[in-house]
Protein backbone atom coordinates (compact mmCIF):
# COMPACT_ATOMS: atom_id res chain seq x y z
CA UNK A 1 0.00 0.00 0.00
CA UNK A 2 1.40 3.47 -0.40
CA UNK A 3 2.83 5.97 1.93
CA UNK A 4 -0.30 7.75 2.86
CA UNK A 5 -0.46 10.88 5.76
CA UNK A 6 -3.69 9.42 6.11
CA UNK A 7 -2.75 6.32 8.18
CA UNK A 8 -2.01 5.97 11.56
CA UNK A 9 2.12 5.53 11.52
CA UNK A 10 3.98 2.46 13.28
CA UNK A 11 6.81 4.29 14.79
CA UNK A 12 9.94 2.53 15.99
CA UNK A 13 11.27 4.60 18.95
CA UNK A 14 14.49 2.89 20.70
CA UNK A 15 16.62 -0.25 20.02
CA UNK A 16 18.44 -1.89 22.79
CA UNK A 17 21.00 -4.78 22.53
CA UNK A 18 22.01 -7.99 25.21
CA UNK A 19 24.79 -9.73 24.35
CA UNK A 20 26.56 -12.68 26.27
CA UNK A 21 30.35 -11.43 27.82
CA UNK A 22 31.81 -14.82 26.68
CA UNK A 23 33.68 -13.97 23.13
CA UNK A 24 34.89 -17.25 20.99
CA UNK A 25 37.29 -16.59 18.28
CA UNK A 26 38.03 -18.55 15.42
CA UNK A 27 41.15 -19.72 16.41
CA UNK A 28 39.34 -20.89 19.26
CA UNK A 29 36.66 -22.83 17.04
CA UNK A 30 39.84 -24.16 14.94
CA UNK A 31 40.82 -26.22 18.36
CA UNK A 32 37.09 -27.72 18.51
CA UNK A 33 36.33 -28.31 14.80
CA UNK A 34 39.22 -28.55 11.34
CA UNK A 35 38.91 -25.46 10.62
CA UNK A 36 41.05 -22.34 9.92
CA UNK A 37 40.56 -18.75 11.01
CA UNK A 38 41.73 -18.11 7.56
CA UNK A 39 39.07 -20.33 6.16
CA UNK A 40 36.08 -18.62 8.28
CA UNK A 41 36.88 -14.82 7.85
CA UNK A 42 37.26 -15.32 3.74
CA UNK A 43 34.22 -17.51 3.49
CA UNK A 44 32.66 -15.63 5.82
CA UNK A 45 33.55 -12.26 6.98
CA UNK A 46 33.39 -13.50 10.48
CA UNK A 47 36.21 -13.06 13.16
CA UNK A 48 34.60 -13.89 16.02
CA UNK A 49 31.11 -14.98 18.20
CA UNK A 50 29.88 -14.09 21.67
CA UNK A 51 28.31 -17.42 23.31
CA UNK A 52 26.23 -17.76 26.28
CA UNK A 53 27.14 -20.46 29.15
CA UNK A 54 25.20 -23.59 28.49
CA UNK A 55 22.21 -23.99 29.66
CA UNK A 56 21.55 -20.64 29.51
CA UNK A 57 17.90 -19.86 27.93
CA UNK A 58 16.84 -16.49 25.08
CA UNK A 59 14.84 -15.09 27.68
CA UNK A 60 18.22 -14.57 30.06
CA UNK A 61 19.32 -12.00 26.87
CA UNK A 62 15.71 -10.98 25.86
CA UNK A 63 14.19 -9.61 29.65
CA UNK A 64 17.66 -7.30 29.87
CA UNK A 65 17.23 -6.47 26.17
CA UNK A 66 13.75 -5.13 26.69
CA UNK A 67 14.22 -3.75 30.20
CA UNK A 68 17.23 -1.30 28.43
CA UNK A 69 14.97 -0.97 25.56
CA UNK A 70 11.58 0.59 27.54
CA UNK A 71 14.11 2.87 30.16
CA UNK A 72 15.76 4.34 26.92
CA UNK A 73 12.19 4.75 25.56
CA UNK A 74 11.02 6.26 28.88
CA UNK A 75 8.09 4.05 28.19
CA UNK A 76 6.20 2.23 31.70
CA UNK A 77 6.37 -1.51 31.35
CA UNK A 78 2.22 -1.66 31.93
CA UNK A 79 2.04 0.77 29.49
CA UNK A 80 2.66 -1.80 26.74
CA UNK A 81 -0.08 -3.53 24.81
CA UNK A 82 2.02 -6.85 23.59
CA UNK A 83 5.40 -8.36 22.91
CA UNK A 84 6.33 -10.40 20.25
CA UNK A 85 9.60 -12.81 20.35
CA UNK A 86 11.51 -13.27 17.22
CA UNK A 87 13.42 -16.93 17.66
CA UNK A 88 13.73 -20.38 16.93
CA UNK A 89 15.63 -21.17 20.08
CA UNK A 90 13.39 -20.06 23.14
CA UNK A 91 14.06 -20.97 26.46
CA UNK A 92 11.01 -23.84 26.07
CA UNK A 93 8.44 -24.90 23.43
CA UNK A 94 6.26 -23.31 26.02
CA UNK A 95 5.91 -21.08 27.51
CA UNK A 96 6.45 -18.46 24.93
CA UNK A 97 9.72 -16.10 25.71
CA UNK A 98 7.30 -13.09 24.97
CA UNK A 99 5.19 -14.47 28.14
CA UNK A 100 8.44 -14.75 30.07
CA UNK A 101 9.69 -11.55 29.09
CA UNK A 102 5.96 -10.15 29.98
CA UNK A 103 6.42 -11.54 33.38
CA UNK A 104 9.95 -10.02 34.34
CA UNK A 105 8.94 -6.80 33.66
CA UNK A 106 5.75 -7.05 35.11
CA UNK A 107 4.25 -5.64 31.94
CA UNK A 108 0.70 -6.66 33.37
CA UNK A 109 -1.32 -5.35 30.35
CA UNK A 110 0.42 -6.95 27.47
CA UNK A 111 -0.20 -9.97 25.87
CA UNK A 112 2.62 -11.97 23.92
CA UNK A 113 3.75 -14.79 22.05
CA UNK A 114 7.12 -16.05 19.69
CA UNK A 115 6.64 -16.13 16.35
CA UNK A 116 8.75 -18.76 14.04
CA UNK A 117 10.42 -17.21 11.05
CA UNK A 118 14.36 -17.80 11.58
CA UNK A 119 16.49 -15.53 10.17
CA UNK A 120 13.65 -13.58 8.77
CA UNK A 121 12.30 -13.39 12.46
CA UNK A 122 12.66 -10.00 13.27
CA UNK A 123 11.59 -8.57 9.86
CA UNK A 124 8.40 -10.74 9.88
CA UNK A 125 7.74 -9.23 14.04
CA UNK A 126 8.29 -5.83 12.90
CA UNK A 127 5.85 -6.54 9.86
CA UNK A 128 3.91 -7.75 12.22
CA UNK A 129 3.63 -5.14 15.07
CA UNK A 130 3.20 -2.54 12.38
CA UNK A 131 -0.10 -4.24 11.40
CA UNK A 132 -1.68 -4.29 14.81
CA UNK A 133 -0.53 -0.41 15.29
CA UNK A 134 -1.91 0.70 12.21
CA UNK A 135 -5.01 -1.09 12.56
CA UNK A 136 -5.45 0.61 15.91
CA UNK A 137 -5.59 -2.43 17.87
CA UNK A 138 -2.40 -1.60 20.20
CA UNK A 139 -0.22 1.48 20.55
CA UNK A 140 2.59 0.20 22.15
CA UNK A 141 4.44 -3.68 21.01
CA UNK A 142 7.98 -4.60 22.07
CA UNK A 143 9.46 -6.49 19.17
CA UNK A 144 12.65 -8.43 20.64
CA UNK A 145 14.35 -10.47 17.94
CA UNK A 146 16.70 -13.12 19.73
CA UNK A 147 18.66 -16.63 19.22
CA UNK A 148 20.89 -18.77 21.19
CA UNK A 149 21.95 -20.79 18.44
CA UNK A 150 24.94 -22.21 20.44
CA UNK A 151 22.36 -24.28 21.71
CA UNK A 152 21.09 -25.58 18.26
CA UNK A 153 24.17 -26.34 16.19
CA UNK A 154 26.09 -29.65 16.17
CA UNK A 155 29.89 -28.27 17.51
CA UNK A 156 31.23 -30.79 15.37
CA UNK A 157 29.90 -30.32 12.12
CA UNK A 158 32.73 -27.33 10.58
CA UNK A 159 30.09 -26.61 8.33
CA UNK A 160 27.78 -25.17 10.56
CA UNK A 161 28.80 -24.46 13.93
CA UNK A 162 31.20 -21.46 12.82
CA UNK A 163 28.31 -19.66 11.50
CA UNK A 164 26.57 -18.72 14.20
CA UNK A 165 26.44 -16.88 17.64
CA UNK A 166 24.05 -15.66 20.43
CA UNK A 167 22.36 -12.15 20.96
CA UNK A 168 19.13 -10.52 21.36
CA UNK A 169 17.73 -7.09 20.25
CA UNK A 170 14.60 -5.33 21.39
CA UNK A 171 12.90 -2.35 19.49
CA UNK A 172 9.45 -0.44 20.96
CA UNK A 173 6.64 0.25 17.94
CA UNK A 174 4.86 3.15 19.18
CA UNK A 175 1.64 4.31 17.36
CA UNK A 176 2.05 8.04 15.73
CA UNK A 177 -0.81 10.28 14.71
CA UNK A 178 -1.45 10.20 10.80
CA UNK A 179 0.64 12.87 9.04
CA UNK A 180 3.93 12.31 11.37
CA UNK A 181 6.89 12.31 8.86
CA UNK A 182 8.37 9.02 10.65
CA UNK A 183 7.88 5.56 10.90
CA UNK A 184 7.11 2.22 8.75
CA UNK A 185 6.54 3.09 5.50
CA UNK A 186 6.26 -0.21 4.04
CA UNK A 187 7.90 -4.40 3.85
CA UNK A 188 7.31 -7.31 2.18
CA UNK A 189 7.46 -10.87 3.41
CA UNK A 190 7.93 -13.83 1.17
CA UNK A 191 8.36 -17.58 1.53
CA UNK A 192 9.34 -20.78 -0.14
CA UNK A 193 8.28 -23.86 1.57
CA UNK A 194 9.59 -25.85 -1.39
CA UNK A 195 12.97 -25.13 -0.50
CA UNK A 196 12.74 -25.90 3.32
CA UNK A 197 15.07 -29.07 3.63
CA UNK A 198 17.78 -26.22 2.49
CA UNK A 199 17.85 -25.18 6.01
CA UNK A 200 16.20 -26.98 8.50
CA UNK A 201 16.07 -27.62 12.78
CA UNK A 202 14.52 -31.45 11.85
CA UNK A 203 13.69 -32.81 15.15
CA UNK A 204 12.23 -30.56 17.35
CA UNK A 205 8.48 -31.03 16.58
CA UNK A 206 5.96 -33.72 16.22
CA UNK A 207 7.04 -35.49 13.06
CA UNK A 208 10.57 -36.24 14.31
CA UNK A 209 10.61 -35.20 18.60
CA UNK A 210 13.56 -33.98 20.04
CA UNK A 211 14.69 -37.64 21.25
CA UNK A 212 16.02 -38.40 18.05
CA UNK A 213 18.93 -36.59 19.58
CA UNK A 214 21.33 -35.66 16.11
CA UNK A 215 18.35 -34.07 14.29
CA UNK A 216 18.11 -31.63 17.30
CA UNK A 217 20.59 -29.40 15.07
CA UNK A 218 20.75 -26.98 12.54
CA UNK A 219 21.40 -28.47 9.04
CA UNK A 220 21.84 -26.84 5.74
CA UNK A 221 22.75 -26.72 2.01
CA UNK A 222 25.18 -23.72 2.54
CA UNK A 223 25.53 -23.17 -1.40
CA UNK A 224 21.57 -23.26 -1.94
CA UNK A 225 20.80 -21.48 0.87
CA UNK A 226 23.70 -18.54 -0.12
CA UNK A 227 22.56 -18.54 -3.53
CA UNK A 228 18.58 -18.13 -2.72
CA UNK A 229 19.98 -15.04 -0.33
CA UNK A 230 21.89 -13.23 -2.86
CA UNK A 231 18.74 -13.66 -5.26
CA UNK A 232 15.98 -13.34 -2.49
CA UNK A 233 17.22 -9.95 -0.87
CA UNK A 234 17.96 -8.10 -3.95
CA UNK A 235 14.94 -9.01 -5.27
CA UNK A 236 12.53 -7.86 -2.60
CA UNK A 237 14.52 -4.68 -2.10
CA UNK A 238 14.03 -3.78 -5.83
CA UNK A 239 10.62 -4.52 -4.86
CA UNK A 240 9.83 -2.62 -2.44
CA UNK A 241 11.68 0.41 -3.44
CA UNK A 242 9.75 -0.04 -6.68
CA UNK A 243 6.52 0.14 -4.49
CA UNK A 244 7.48 3.15 -3.05
CA UNK A 245 9.21 4.90 -6.05
CA UNK A 246 12.29 4.69 -3.94
CA UNK A 247 15.85 5.03 -5.34
CA UNK A 248 18.93 4.43 -3.95
CA UNK A 249 19.25 8.21 -2.46
CA UNK A 250 16.22 7.33 -0.19
CA UNK A 251 18.17 4.81 1.25
CA UNK A 252 20.13 6.47 4.67
CA UNK A 253 21.39 2.71 5.93
CA UNK A 254 20.72 -0.72 4.96
CA UNK A 255 20.42 -2.76 7.58
CA UNK A 256 20.94 -6.50 6.62
CA UNK A 257 20.62 -9.75 8.19
CA UNK A 258 23.66 -11.20 8.52
CA UNK A 259 24.66 -14.40 7.54
CA UNK A 260 27.61 -13.95 5.21
CA UNK A 261 29.99 -11.06 4.18
CA UNK A 262 29.66 -12.40 0.37
CA UNK A 263 26.02 -12.49 0.83
CA UNK A 264 25.63 -8.87 1.66
CA UNK A 265 28.32 -7.26 -0.11
CA UNK A 266 26.72 -7.78 -3.46
CA UNK A 267 23.22 -6.66 -2.14
CA UNK A 268 24.45 -3.57 -1.36
CA UNK A 269 26.54 -2.97 -4.94
CA UNK A 270 22.94 -3.88 -6.71
CA UNK A 271 21.29 -0.85 -4.52
CA UNK A 272 24.43 1.29 -5.59
CA UNK A 273 24.81 2.09 -1.98
CA UNK A 274 28.40 2.35 -0.60
CA UNK A 275 29.25 0.01 2.12
CA UNK A 276 29.46 3.00 4.77
CA UNK A 277 25.90 3.29 4.27
CA UNK A 278 25.73 -0.61 5.10
CA UNK A 279 25.33 -1.93 9.27
CA UNK A 280 27.96 -4.69 9.50
CA UNK A 281 28.31 -6.78 12.97
CA UNK A 282 28.76 -10.06 11.14
CA UNK A 283 32.83 -9.73 12.16
CA UNK A 284 32.20 -9.81 15.95
CA UNK A 285 29.09 -11.45 16.47
CA UNK A 286 28.40 -13.80 13.75
CA UNK A 287 24.77 -15.06 12.44
CA UNK A 288 22.70 -14.61 15.55
CA UNK A 289 19.91 -15.21 13.42
CA UNK A 290 16.59 -13.42 14.63
CA UNK A 291 18.87 -10.99 16.61
CA UNK A 292 20.98 -9.77 13.57
CA UNK A 293 18.96 -6.93 12.61
CA UNK A 294 17.92 -5.39 15.81
CA UNK A 295 21.64 -5.92 17.24
CA UNK A 296 22.80 -4.20 14.11
CA UNK A 297 20.88 -1.23 14.78
CA UNK A 298 21.47 -1.07 18.18
CA UNK A 299 24.73 -0.53 16.79
CA UNK A 300 24.02 1.87 14.27
CA UNK A 301 22.18 4.15 17.13
CA UNK A 302 25.42 4.02 19.03
CA UNK A 303 27.71 5.14 16.66
CA UNK A 304 25.58 8.14 15.78
CA UNK A 305 24.37 7.04 12.41
CA UNK A 306 21.14 6.23 12.68
CA UNK A 307 18.63 9.08 14.20
CA UNK A 308 15.35 10.42 14.36
CA UNK A 309 14.63 11.05 10.53
CA UNK A 310 16.88 8.00 9.12
CA UNK A 311 15.64 5.93 6.51
CA UNK A 312 16.20 2.25 6.65
CA UNK A 313 15.99 -0.28 4.75
CA UNK A 314 15.95 -4.28 6.75
CA UNK A 315 15.86 -7.10 4.79
CA UNK A 316 16.65 -10.32 6.04
CA UNK A 317 16.62 -14.41 5.01
CA UNK A 318 16.12 -17.34 6.80
CA UNK A 319 15.16 -21.14 6.81
CA UNK A 320 11.74 -21.70 5.46
CA UNK A 321 12.85 -20.66 3.12
CA UNK A 322 11.81 -16.45 3.81
CA UNK A 323 12.55 -13.51 3.34
CA UNK A 324 11.13 -10.16 3.96
CA UNK A 325 12.44 -6.37 3.57
CA UNK A 326 11.25 -3.59 5.71
CA UNK A 327 11.68 0.70 4.51
CA UNK A 328 11.11 2.64 7.51
CA UNK A 329 12.20 6.29 8.76
CA UNK A 330 13.48 6.10 12.33
CA UNK A 331 11.62 7.72 15.41
CA UNK A 332 8.54 9.62 15.93
N1 LIG B 1 36.47 -24.80 7.75
C1 LIG B 1 37.15 -25.33 6.74
N2 LIG B 1 36.55 -25.90 5.69
C2 LIG B 1 35.21 -25.92 5.67
C3 LIG B 1 34.43 -25.39 6.70
C4 LIG B 1 35.12 -24.83 7.79
N3 LIG B 1 34.48 -24.27 8.84
N4 LIG B 1 33.14 -25.55 6.41
C5 LIG B 1 33.08 -26.15 5.21
N5 LIG B 1 34.34 -26.40 4.77
C6 LIG B 1 34.75 -27.05 3.54
C7 LIG B 1 33.66 -27.90 2.95
O1 LIG B 1 33.68 -29.16 3.56
C8 LIG B 1 34.07 -27.94 1.49
O2 LIG B 1 35.05 -28.94 1.38
P1 LIG B 1 35.02 -29.95 0.12
O3 LIG B 1 35.13 -29.07 -1.09
O4 LIG B 1 36.22 -30.81 0.37
O5 LIG B 1 33.72 -30.66 0.23
C9 LIG B 1 34.79 -26.62 1.25
O6 LIG B 1 35.02 -26.06 2.56
C10 LIG B 1 34.05 -25.62 0.41
O7 LIG B 1 32.71 -25.54 0.80
P2 LIG B 1 31.72 -24.58 0.03
O8 LIG B 1 30.34 -25.00 0.35
O9 LIG B 1 32.11 -24.44 -1.39
O10 LIG B 1 32.06 -23.16 0.70
P3 LIG B 1 31.36 -21.80 0.42
O11 LIG B 1 32.32 -20.85 -0.14
O12 LIG B 1 30.04 -22.00 -0.28
O13 LIG B 1 31.00 -21.31 1.90
C11 LIG B 1 29.20 -21.22 3.46
C12 LIG B 1 30.20 -22.11 2.73
C13 LIG B 1 28.37 -22.10 4.40
C14 LIG B 1 29.97 -20.20 4.28
C15 LIG B 1 28.31 -20.51 2.43
O14 LIG B 1 27.78 -21.44 1.53
C16 LIG B 1 27.19 -19.75 3.07
O15 LIG B 1 27.40 -18.72 3.70
N6 LIG B 1 25.95 -20.20 2.86
C17 LIG B 1 24.80 -19.55 3.44
C18 LIG B 1 24.75 -19.80 4.92
C19 LIG B 1 23.65 -19.06 5.55
O16 LIG B 1 23.40 -17.96 5.18
N7 LIG B 1 23.02 -19.68 6.56
C20 LIG B 1 22.01 -19.06 7.34
C21 LIG B 1 20.93 -18.57 6.49
S1 LIG B 1 20.16 -17.28 7.17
Amino acid sequence: MPLSNERRRACVTAVAAALPERRVTNQELAHQVDTTDEWIVSRTGIRERRLVEPGTGLSALAIPAARRCLEKAGVAAADLDGIIVATISGDQIMPAVANLVQHALGANNAWGYDLLNACNGFVAALSTATCFIEAGRAERILVIGGDVMSSIVDWKDRNTCVLFGDGCGAVLVEAAAPGSGNGVVGFELHSDGGKGDDLSLPCAGSLKPPAWAKGHFIHQNGRVVFQNAVRRMTEVVDSLMGAYSLTKDDIDLLVPHQANLRIIEPIAERIGLPMDKVVINIDRLANTTAATIPLALADAEADGRLKVGTRVMLVAFGGGLTWGACYLRWGR
